[in-house]
């Protein structure tokens, strides 16, 4: 991760976090585990939660807390009130700032006891849910610190939402299942940055894609793109494998798995477990068989077909593969670690509300990574940049 790695070396000199105290709560990796080791470089204490039970990777937990003395509150396949434990346990430590993934955190922060939003002076939010929450805080006017929307950063859209979600969602399907995807019919639900990089994806292995979609421009823009859209309701009849990538509740529900083919696969790529029905399946199943393959439940139905879901209907590409891959939060998480020194200088100055990642951090990643990749780009001459910033020339 050699854009972390230059910035922690920056750090060390430079101590841009000296006495703060970060509360995080994101998902326990490597990459995260990198973040973490940086920040603490750059003189922060650190507390982490997890961002999701299944994402934790317990190794990685144990190291971090023995070997770099990281206040680590997470463990792999926590159940719910054990995961919210965590987070209170992250937040009792009285955080300067906060990092979240999905806004549990933060969420917590607002409906605990008041006290706890004392000493806060700003956070970072990852992903799409997470902005979303956020913003429905700040319409709310509930929000009470500000926010760097670090999810809506052109990088992190491009980077982390397209390539990243892309490639390991598929990568998940196969790990799970070793599913040959040429020649199957994969349905999309959400056609965002992370729908359009699953759809690309699995395109490129051979599989006949449908996207469905209630925006009309995504939809328009799938169905440019040479994706076949369709509502669910029809789409569920032909899928063989369908991803969930919407940041919505319900997406495969009673109707659907009323008309899905027998071994069809189910899996959500989307930040929280409801976008499929599992309550209902559970509820109306015959019988389930666990584990027929690691992170693969068999759902048997009245009428003998069996449906197959991935990784409890969590994030699939953590729970059952590895996440974004290394080079993709490198970029991900050295703009994270920016943000937090940029909050660390002006956070106090700021309202309460959800603001975008300052132009200047964002192109800085781009011009890391670029260095990293050994690509050069053309720079603006004389002329065009007068061109460009004058209205008398046409
Ligand atoms: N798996 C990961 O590692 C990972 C990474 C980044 C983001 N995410 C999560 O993935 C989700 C999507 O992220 P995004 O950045 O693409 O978000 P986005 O909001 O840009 O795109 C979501 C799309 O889903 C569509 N949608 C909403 N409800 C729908 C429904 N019922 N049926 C069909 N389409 C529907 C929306 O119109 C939108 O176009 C979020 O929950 C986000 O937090 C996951």
């Amino acid at each position: 991760m050699p854009a972390l790695a230059s910035i922690r070396a920056r750090f060390e000199r430079e101590q841009p976090l000296a006495g703060l105290r970060i509360a995080a709560a994101l998902h326990v990796t490597p990459e995260t585990a990198n973040l973490m080791i940086v920040l603490q470089a750059g003189g922060a204490e650190l507390h982490l939660a997890a961002a999701n039970p299944l994402s934790t990777q317990d190794d990685i937990a144990v190291a971090l807390l023995e070997r770099y003395g990281v206040a680590v509150h997470a463990r792999r396949g926590a159940d719910r009130a054990t995961y919210d434990g965590h987070l209170d346990a992250a937040l009792a430590a009285g955080p300067h700032l906060v990092l979240d993934d999905g806004c549990d955190l933060v969420s917590r922060l607002h409906t605990g006891p008041s006290q706890r939003l004392a000493g806060v002076q700003g956070g970072c939010e990852q992903t799409s849910t997470g902005v979303v929450r956020l913003r429905a805080m700040a319409a709310e006017q509930a929000l009470r610190f500000p926010v760097l929307a670090v999810n809506d950063s052109p990088i992190q859209q491009s980077f982390a939402n397209r390539h990243g979600t892309g490639q390991s969602t598929v990568d998940a399907l196969v790990r799970a299942t070793n599913v040959l995807l040429a020649g199957r019919t994969v349905v999309v639900a959400g056609f965002g940055n992370c729908g359009k990089g699953i759809a690309d994806r699995a395109r490129g292995l051979g599989a006949s894609v449908v996207v469905t979609e209630v925006d009309p421009s995504r939809a328009l823009e799938a169905a440019m793109s040479g994706f076949r859209v369709l509502p669910m309701a029809q789409a569920a009849a032909e899928g063989d494998i369908f991803v969930t990538v919407t940041g919505n509740r319900g997406v495969l529900t009673e109707a659907h798995f009323a008309v899905m083919k027998d071994h069809a696969i189910l899996a959500n790529s989307g930040h929280f477990d409801l976008e499929i029905d599992l309550a209902w399946l559970r509820a109306h199943c015959v019988d389930v068989r666990s584990g027929v393959r690691p992170q693969v439940d068999e759902y048997l139905l009245a009428d003998g077909r069996r449906l197959l879901v991935l990784a409890e209907g969590r994030l699939v590409n953590l729970a059952a593969a590895e996440g974004h891959p290394p080079a993709v939060m490198d970029v991900s998480f050295a703009g994270q670690a920016l943000c937090v020194e940029w909050l660390a200088q002006h956070a106090g100055s700021l309202e309460p509300g959800v603001y975008d990642v300052p132009p200047a951090i964002d192109r800085g990643l781009a011009e890391l990574q670029l260095a990293a990749m050994g690509i050069r780009i053309d720079r603006l001459d004389h002329e065009q940049q007068t061109y460009l910033t004058s209205w008398r020339q046409g």
